[in-house]
């Protein structure tokens, strides 16, 4: 029989391999793994317990937040305030850092949560998800700041998500590749499903909100026109897919190989930059990527190497296969010297 390997058991492997460790790095991600199955049990007796719904209050970014989200995101800091590895938090959420309450001491790491992404689809017993990244503590003080938190995805220590779809995955990486787990919830345990996770290499699908098309710009619009080779007869186009949860439709291009894009545009005021957050979504997701043999881009260059100058500051996303995101870097830079301009502008300003 195969060994049946516990995420936990993974992870204190992939300890093994670097004897300077304490440990510490281990166990915030076996504490994720723990407030993973925490959320997943809340999502499947969401509907039983009436916790669906929105709530009056609306999140940093400005969204109604839903119940869902209040829970997950109390459970993950919860789970991580008090056990002394962390130095400071931050969580889509909430509009400023968490610091750890003054009554617990603190760690070398920081952590940067979305606790639950595509917050809509509960309502429509649809896929929803988490994105975690960690970072070493980079401030001088003892309690951590905003420093600790703003750092670029280059310095990612560690990242993941959890999928909580017909079953309940956990994907993360420690920089040595992306290892994927699915819940048993029989045993309570993350058993390793998928090792050594590599995007597929022929791609087969892309995934974007074609709602957004008439804000898009000419670069993106004729970069989803070659993604469904409308000029080319004899090549396949590949399939659209969209879940309205990125980790979901992330998910799917990691398995099944293409590209996920939610660009930025400057005809729509409320999204120049697009939708998503740099710091929460698009930088966990691109070390992931990278991991996996993919790219991921903001459309002018790699996500990895854009330093955040706010906790809630959104880019373009275009994530994937390396070939498909390079294409559409080539189809921005020929036809959105407009956008490009106005987009390196805003950036600036955000300085
Ligand atoms: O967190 C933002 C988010 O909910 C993502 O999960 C999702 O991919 C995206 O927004 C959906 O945005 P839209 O509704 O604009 O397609
Ligand atoms: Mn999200």
């Amino acid at each position: 029989m195969p060994p049946l390997i516990t995420i936990e058991r993974h992870i204190i492997e992939q300890q093994r391999q670097h004897p300077e460790a304490t440990g510490t790095f281990t166990q915030i991600l076996q504490d994720m793994a723990l407030a993973a199955k925490i959320i997943a049990r809340e999502a499947r007796r969401a509907g039983l317990i009436n916790i669906l719904g929105s709530t009056d209050s609306v999140n940093a970014s400005g969204e109604v937040q839903q119940k869902l989200d209040i829970f997950a995101d109390q459970t993950i800091f919860k789970m991580n305030d008090h056990t002394g590895r962390l130095c400071v938090m931050a969580s889509e959420e909430h509009e400023d850092i968490l610091p750890i309450p003054p009554q617990f001491p603190c760690g070398r790491y920081a952590l940067v949560f979305d606790p639950l992404d595509g917050s809509g689809n509960p309502d429509v017993n649809a896929s929803i998800g988490t994105i975690f990244a960690m970072f070493r503590k980079v401030s001088f003080g003892a309690r951590g700041d905003l420093s600790d938190v703003l750092q670029a995805g280059r310095e990612i220590a560690a990242a993941g998500y959890i999928v909580y779809g017909p079953s309940t995955m956990m994907v993360y990486s420690t920089g040595q590749g992306v290892h994927g787990f699915t819940l048993d919830s029989s045993l309570g345990e993350f058993i390793l499903s998928h090792p050594n996770m590599q995007i597929a290499p022929s791609p087969r699908y892309y995934g974007t909100n074609h709602g957004n098309e008439r804000y898009w710009t000419l670069g993106v619009r004729k970069y989803v026109d070659w993604l469904q080779a409308k000029e080319e007869p004899q090549r396949k186009p590949l399939d659209a897919r969209y879940m309205g949860a990125l980790v979901a439709d992330f998910h799917r291009i990691l398995l099944k190989g293409g590209v996920y894009l939610y660009p930025g545009n400057l005809q729509n005021p409320a999204q120049p930059s697009g939708k998503l957050r740099l710091i929460y979504e698009c930088a966990p997701l691109a070390y992931l990527i990278e991991q996996a043999g993919g790219y991921a881009s903001d459309g002018l260059g790699n996500i990895l190497d854009i330093q955040p100058h706010t906790l809630h500051q959104r880019v373009p996303l275009f994530i994937g296969d390396k070939t498909l995101v390079q294409q559409a870097e080539r189809f921005i830079q020929a036809h959105d010297a407009e956008w490009i301009a106005s987009y390196r502008a805003m950036r600036e300003a955000v300085r």
